[in-house]
């Protein structure tokens, strides 16, 4: 079988925001600690953060970090997170009904981010807090000094302020389950004014206004709208999460689904457009993916799970082969959006649907769907270009027309190269891709690739990790590279110009 693929220097998605590799860390679960933090571990540095996992994280390569919620954000005080450790009161989280100590806090979590070189996106509670919270963290955060609140920043042993530029207006507050869930009028109102303070604080910061919390909940769309109608002038972008799972296994509808994630990028993108529209604005909505994973495997488990535990082992998702296909898919999905798309995190980063897992005194290890992220995080960096793949297609439940395999081409104009990403969707079938390259001159295969091989269900373990890239065979003649995509495969080819 043939796909054939032709890309041309001139014809442009968009640039590439790097925080669209961003991930997210939720002080819930085993996330925090016993993930990053874990006093007395053998790797643990002299503040109880371990290095193991920060090495992992630095691989891993997030750009932006999601923190401290997530559902937990929605009942958090922040400022019980900051001063003196012993002073800090324990409180219970009743978005995951556990014990939070607040031995890890705002200053605790910034130095860590700021050794794996992530920026922050903190969110604010807009839950059972609203708009003076919100103007307090800012001017603790991001103000110099002279203020209450920046010299309480500063004698709780931070000088320099943390500029920290992304911040997300609450999450999920059209979600039942949220602490201080609200209609959109009232949501839109309050999303507006704290926007608008925050702003007065640091005009330099950019804010995510709550989308759905799903596209199947019944107030999609319509919540979109009347959210933005509120917020339009007041904020940079509108978020979207998604989650996937595999509940009916299902391989071929499974691989599908980020032909979903797409349809919900252009119809979120619509009601963006509606809005600007409507309200004559000159601005174009960007759109923060800022909760997207694979999340089914601990459902039954966590059903089951004791209330008021401190960090118990909650959404642990173990991830196999073919969740790391289907991951593949979705950073290619969101790769094409990169127009629209500036932020996106995956949901989440450690033990908890993470690509990274720990041990408890133990081993820190990578899940299989750490290796597509790795590779686009690292490669996967200037313009998408929009291509012509010409191969065949297959129907499942939910599409009449999946293309077998997916692709992305970016061109890095700095480093002078082309990554290409491809899935083979196919169980069966290997597809020879030929890439005609309109307007290059390639001259070698930096690297090749795949992914494959494995039985679908197949996991890596803190003793065994099997699902990993291996080199693969990709030639060049002339203009035209070629390589074989084999059956189920993620693929990364890099061509030097
Ligand atoms: O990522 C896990 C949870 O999923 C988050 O706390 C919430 O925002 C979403 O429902």
């Amino acid at each position: 079988m043939n796909a054939n693929l032709i890309i041309d220097r001139n014809f442009k998605i968009g640039g590439i925001d790097p925080r669209i590799y961003g991930s997210f860390l939720e002080q819930m679960g085993r996330a925090v600690y016993s993930g990053i933090y874990e006093p007395g571990h053998e790797s643990s540095d002299k503040y109880g953060f371990r290095n193991d996992v920060k090495d992992l994280v630095k691989e891993l390569k997030p750009s932006i970090i999601r923190y401290p919620g997530g559902n937990f954000v929605s009942g958090y005080n922040w400022d019980d997170g900051i001063g003196p450790v012993s002073m800090r009161p324990a409180r219970l989280d009743l978005a995951w009904k556990t014990v939070e100590t607040n031995e890890v806090g705002l200053h605790e979590f910034m130095r860590w981010a700021d050794e794996v070189d992530a920026e922050v996106n903190m969110a604010i509670n807009l839950g059972t807090r609203g708009i003076d919270a919100a103007r307090n963290i800012v001017e603790y955060c991001n103000h110099p000094g002279g203020t209450y609140w920046s010299d309480l920043r500063r004698k709780n042993g931070r000088e320099e302020p943390y500029r920290i530029k992304t911040w997300c207006l609450g999450n999920e507050m059209d979600g039942p389950w949220q602490i201080g869930a609200k209609n959109a009028d009232d949501y839109g109102k309050l999303a507006a004014q704290s926007a608008k303070v925050m702003k007065l604080v640091d005009p330099e910061i950019e804010l995510v206004v709550c989308g759905s919390s799903a596209i199947d909940m019944a107030t999609f769309a319509s919540w979109e709208a009347t959210v933005l109608e509120h917020t339009y002038e007041h904020v940079d972008y509108l978020s979207l999460h998604s989650y996937y799972g595999n509940q009916d296994n299902d391989l071929p509808g499974y691989l599908a689904k980020s032909l979903g994630m797409n349809d919900f990028i252009s119809s979120v993108s619509a009601i963006c457009d509606y809005v600007k529209a409507k309200t004559r604005s000159k601005k174009v909505m960007n759109l923060s993916f800022d909760e997207w994973n694979i999340w089914y495997h601990s459902h039954e488990k966590d059903s089951k799970n004791e209330p008021w535990q401190k960090s118990p082992a909650i959404l642990e998702d173990i991830y196999n082969f073919e969740d790391a296909l289907l991951l593949g898919c979705l950073i290619i999905t969101l790769l094409k959006n990169c127009d629209r798309v500036k932020i996106a995190c995956l949901a989440q980063l450690v033990n908890v649907i993470a690509p990274i897992m720990t041990k408890k005194g133990g081993a820190a290890w990578r899940q299989t769907t750490f290796y597509p992220f790795a590779q686009a995080s690292h490669h996967g960096l200037g313009v998408v270009l929009r291509g012509s793949m010409d191969v065949s297609t297959y129907a499942c439940n939910e599409f009449d027309a999946v293309p077998y395999v997916e692709y992305a081409a970016v061109h890095n104009e700095e480093k002078d190269e082309i990554a290409l990403f491809c899935v083979n969707r196919s169980p069966s079938k290997v597809f020879d891709l030929s890439v005609t390259l309109q307007g290059y001159k390639p001259k070698r295969i930096i690297q090749s690739t795949e992914l494959c091989g494995h039985d679908v269900k197949q996991i890596n373990t803190a003793k065994s990790c099997s699902v990993i890239p291996a080199p693969s065979n990709a030639i060049f003649n002339k203009n035209v590279v070629s390589a074989a995509l084999k059956p189920l495969s993620w693929n990364m080819l890099r061509i030097g110009l």
